[in-house]
């Protein structure tokens, strides 16, 4: 045989040699198999209670097991942790799981959480800005991406997707997640699951959902991060509900509690919620974990005495594991011997953990996430960054263009840049990235420069975006006096929305106005180019900057997403997730509002009616509202046979004509309205909507189908049920400016 030849002949012999000792290898607990339940009742047999209660328990990891991080290595080594929180990178993902498997008595491999809000490493959108895209293939996608990305850092399980539902944008949280309708959010939410879990979650590149924060954490009075709630159980079932019950269904394996009370009760300790609804009628699988040091913090909530208390109230509640307070490893197990809690609940929660270990495949190979050559090519290849650049370009939202100024030329032209985000390469990551290098993203001003290369590029700051004393103004006057066009950047820093971030003021902070002002006593057309995390009242932008477009933070892309809108080498698709108000003062807001018996009147001489002396009712920019460079025309709307038998599917058609010459990605959009119900319904549901692309003159026909699942609603001691009677049915391309029909229900 010749020499190369015998090399590849040993070189095969090795690997199948090696393939064949991992099949056979079997780890302390036994051979693995097909039978989950079987597996598990076996290797919970073998469990003292004391390994039981163990597996309860999320350790905050502190670095290295060998050097700072010690004493989180001891507490693995005694069996004290199911979990680790924060390790990123194979190799120390490795360290801890060796300990886990080998210094154990049962060697039960460890889930390692992170947070990957929306990406690990090559950044996505912010979640609320790509909600905007409306496109749940380019979600599942990013998600996706993050999902290879987190596995080969050897993380598997993420704190993700966020699912709060949020009409108040005080609220800085509003960032992280899809905005404020719960059937948008209940699509994005099931994109995001099989994103993140793939086909099968024991492949190596998938990882499991932590879908969070259950319930009703977005509501929190008076948008105050962390704030109580105190809703009806239809609000609840109906509008906050519906992202967590699709997320389920989609498999999402385990779920986090959230800060918040929820009508008294701490979510964390909340049986309604956990145990009946979340486990009971979703039929959760997996388990529940707290948000961070929540079952400490049932003490501060005034339902638990001391720590001994929260441990009880917190597993009886529902709650299978607690997240760093080390309440559960501590004080549990004494509960336990006193019989005070019964070990049948301990049984019920370590059974969900160990379920979601083996659907992982963990059981099968416990390092299959520590594989540090994935960590090599994994992060940030160029498909990657070409993904992060699409899906950031559908999140825009054009606001306003007047004039038709945009898409600008790309040559001989000056250029005013202005605004302090604008040169900002970590911004552009968002108020969470926790893995992403703030040196990654492209900044708005570099994706300018190269989308334009033969049109002078002019910079300056101009001001801070949240200084309030005197700035100098003057070079930022100067080039925009050089220049045909400006482009100013307003809004918010990345980190003035996300956690703890609540504004009671959400216009444009600082002295950007003043700014803007002053440059437009110069009589140039201004872009402004938002970036911000929540809505933001922008009344007097909307009426006096010549285009608009809503950039959110848009990710390691994100300057050349911007670009490519600005130059037209992209047409903008985006639509609002979540209404764009006047003024605080009208949050909460929402276009799925209820009826009153004062509606609003434009007949002034009638003062009593619901609505404002100072400002409208409505939106400044209604949800689902976006423009784009080219128009469209909806027409002929109509139900099929207008009489809908309980059973039927109702079939609604409606004809879009892109009317105007350039090829356009449209949002086509279904709304309806349960006239008369004994309980009073929206005066608008979203129902369905399909993103579709028009060629310019182009019709297309949309076809709906409605069944009378999309009809019903939530009556409190009855359930979910339909009444007959009449419904409109509207149809276009946002909430507010819409066609009409209407059907009648048998
Ligand atoms: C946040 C969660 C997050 C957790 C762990 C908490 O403060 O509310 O969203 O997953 O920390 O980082």
């Amino acid at each position: 045989m010749h020499d190369a030849m015998k090399k590849y002949c040993f070189l095969i012999i090795c690997l199948f040699a090696a393939t064949f000792v991992e099949a056979q290898h079997t780890y302390k607990y036994g051979p693995v198999g097909n039978n989950k339940s079987l597996f598990i009742s076996n290797l919970m047999k073998k469990m003292t209670v004391e390994e039981k209660v163990g597996q309860l328990n999320l350790v905050l990891s502190g670095g290295d097991p060998d050097g700072n991080a010690k004493e989180q290595a001891g507490v693995i080594r005694d069996s004290k942790g199911g979990a680790v929180f924060n390790v990123a990178g194979a190799a120390l993902a490795r360290k801890y799981q060796k300990i886990a498997v080998e210094g154990t008595r049962l060697g039960i491999p460890l889930l390692f959480g992170f947070d990957c809000i929306h990406g690990m490493k090559t950044e996505f959108p912010i979640p609320l800005g790509e909600a905007a895209s409306w496109d749940l293939k380019t979600i599942e996608k990013s998600t996706r991406i993050a999902a290879c990305e987190a596995s080969a850092l050897g993380v598997n399980w993420v704190y993700s997707p966020m699912l709060d539902i949020c009409r108040d944008a005080r609220w800085g949280r509003i960032a992280e997640g899809a905005g404020e309708d719960p059937y948008l959010g209940a699509q994005v939410a099931k994109a995001r699951v099989i994103g993140f879990q793939g086909k099968s979650l024991k492949d190596n590149n998938t990882v499991a959902v932590c879908i969070k924060h259950y319930i009703a954490y977005g509501a929190a009075e008076a948008g105050r991060d962390y704030n109580t709630t105190d809703m009806s159980e239809r609000t609840l079932r109906e509008i906050y509900l519906p992202p967590f019950k699709a997320a389920v269904e989609a498999g999402a394996e385990t779920v986090m509690s959230s800060f918040n009370a929820y009508n008294g009760v701490a979510s964390a300790a909340n049986p309604f919620l956990l145990r009946k609804i979340l486990k009971g009628e979703l039929g959760l699988k997996g388990f529940v974990v707290s948000d961070y040091d929540a079952v400490r913090e049932l003490i501060d909530h005034g339902l638990a005495k001391d720590s001994v208390e929260a441990a009880r109230i917190a597993i009886e509640g529902g709650l299978d594991m607690d997240m760093v307070s080390n309440i559960f490893r501590d004080k549990l197990l004494p509960l336990v011997k006193r019989k005070v809690v019964s070990e049948k609940l301990i049984d019920d929660a370590v059974r969900r953990i160990l379920s979601v270990k083996y659907d992982l495949g963990l059981f099968n190979d416990p390092y299959l996430y520590c594989d540090e050559n994935r960590e090599k090519t994994e992060l940030m290849s160029p498909d990657k960054l070409q993904a992060a650049r699409e899906s950031a370009q559908r999140s825009i939202v054009l606001l306003k263009n007047s004039q038709q100024i945009l898409p600008l030329s790309k040559s001989n032209k000056t250029i005013a840049v202005i605004g302090e985000v604008a040169n900002s390469k970590s911004d552009m990551n968002g108020c969470w990235c926790c893995y992403s290098s703030g040196n990654n993203p492209v900044s708005i001003l570099d994706g300018i420069k190269a989308a334009a290369p033969n049109s002078q590029i002019l910079y300056e700051k101009g001001c801070k975006v949240d200084a309030t004393a005197p700035e100098d103004y003057s070079a930022a006057l100067d080039i925009a006096n050089k220049s045909d066009v400006i482009i100013m950047t307003m809004g918010e820093y990345a980190w003035m929305s996300g956690e703890a971030q609540s504004r009671s003021d959400i216009g444009i902070p600082g002295n950007q106005l003043d700014l803007f002002k002053k440059l437009e006593a110069l009589g140039k057309p201004i872009i402004v180019l938002l970036t911000n995390g929540r809505p933001l009242a922008i009344p007097y932008l909307a009426e006096h900057a010549t285009a608009i477009v809503e950039t959110w933070f848009l990710g390691t892309e994100a300057g050349n997403a911007i670009a490519d809108v600005l130059f037209g080498d992209y047409n903008p698709s985006g639509k609002l997730p979540v209404s764009f108000p006047y003024s605080v003062g009208q949050l909460p807001l929402y276009y799925n509002q209820l009826p009153t018996g004062r509606p609003h009147s434009e007949n002034l001489s009638d003062p009593f009616r619901s609505m404002y002396k100072d400002v409208s009712n409505d939106a400044l920019y209604p949800f689902g509202f976006g423009l784009s460079y080219t128009t469209f025309q909806y027409s002929n709307l109509r139900v099929t046979n207008p009489k809908m038998k309980a059973n039927d599917k109702l079939e609604v058609k409606v004809d879009v004509k892109n009317t105007g010459n350039r090829v356009g990605e449209e949002v086509v959009q279904l709304y309806i309205r349960d006239l008369y119900a004994s309980v009073s319904q929206p005066m608008k549901s979203l129902k369905k909507f399909e993103k579709l692309s028009i060629l310019p003159g182009q019709t297309k026909t949309v076809t709906f189908y409605l069944s009378r699942e999309d009809l019903k609603f939530y009556k409190e001691s009855v359930g979910w049920i339909t009444e007959p009677g009449k419904f409109y049915i509207f149809v276009g391309g946002n909430s507010r400016d819409l066609l009409k029909t209407e059907f009648d229900l048998l």
